[in-house]
């Protein structure tokens, strides 16, 4: 998801940053995915990483994950910015709400203070019926070589359980796909 909305970014002429696990991956999101910079959230030092890597601020934030890097991401969003709301994976195996301070009314603040726009979506609840002219869309950009994607098949239903619990671990290196059969 994150790799797709960061070539659309490019696409329409934005200034990308895309947020990774690992150098590998990083290097793979600059290289050969085009984004500008890509800032490894397992590194030490990530939210002062990813300050360095947006001087003028965030106008807008693709939310995929939530956690520690919504915490690093928030003190530096700009006044009116964006934030979709796709899915938050690092709070899925969460049984209870976190430890230490409770920092919701931190996040009302900013969105009161930054006139910030927070909107979650399910989308094709939401959006199913643009279906036709997103493959449309997408499918030019693929066939022009300014969308790239990555597969990872992972041979027989049998498997999709341990493929599932490594996709929520990060070890999927590009989309993870369950092959049922030739
Ligand atoms: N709203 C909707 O309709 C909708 C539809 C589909 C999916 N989603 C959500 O959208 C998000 C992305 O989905 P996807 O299909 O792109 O999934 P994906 O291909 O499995 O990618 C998920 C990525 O999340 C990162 N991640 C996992 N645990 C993390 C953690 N604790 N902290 C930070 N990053 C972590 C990993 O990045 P690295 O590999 O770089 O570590 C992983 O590659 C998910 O939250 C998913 O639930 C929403």
């Amino acid at each position: 998801m994150g790799a797709t909305v960061g070539q659309i970014g490019k696409v329409l002429g934005l200034h990308v940053v895309g947020i990774a696990g690992g150098p590998e991956k990083c290097s793979h999101v600059v290289d050969t995915l085009g984004f500008d910079a890509c800032i490894d959230y397992k590194a030490e030092g990530f939210p002062d990483a990813l300050k360095a890597a947006v001087p003028e601020g965030i106008d807008i934030y693709y939310e995929n994950v939530g956690g520690a890097v919504f915490d690093a991401v928030m003190p530096l969003l700009n006044t009116l910015a964006r934030i979709p709301v796709c899915g938050l994976i690092s709070q899925y195996n969460a049984t209870s709400l976190p430890d230490g301070p409770d920092r919701l009314s931190l996040l009302m603040g900013t969105i009161l203070r930054k006139r910030m726009t927070l909107r979650g979506f399910i989308v094709f609840d939401d959006f199913g019926h643009l279906y036709t002219e997103f493959a449309e869309q997408m499918g030019a950009w693929v066939s022009d070589g300014k969308v790239k994607y990555r597969e990872e098949m992972i041979q027989g239903l049998e498997r999709a359980p341990e493929a599932f619990i490594g996709l929520l671990e990060g070890e999927a290196f590009g989309k993870r796909v369950v092959k049922l059969r030739d």
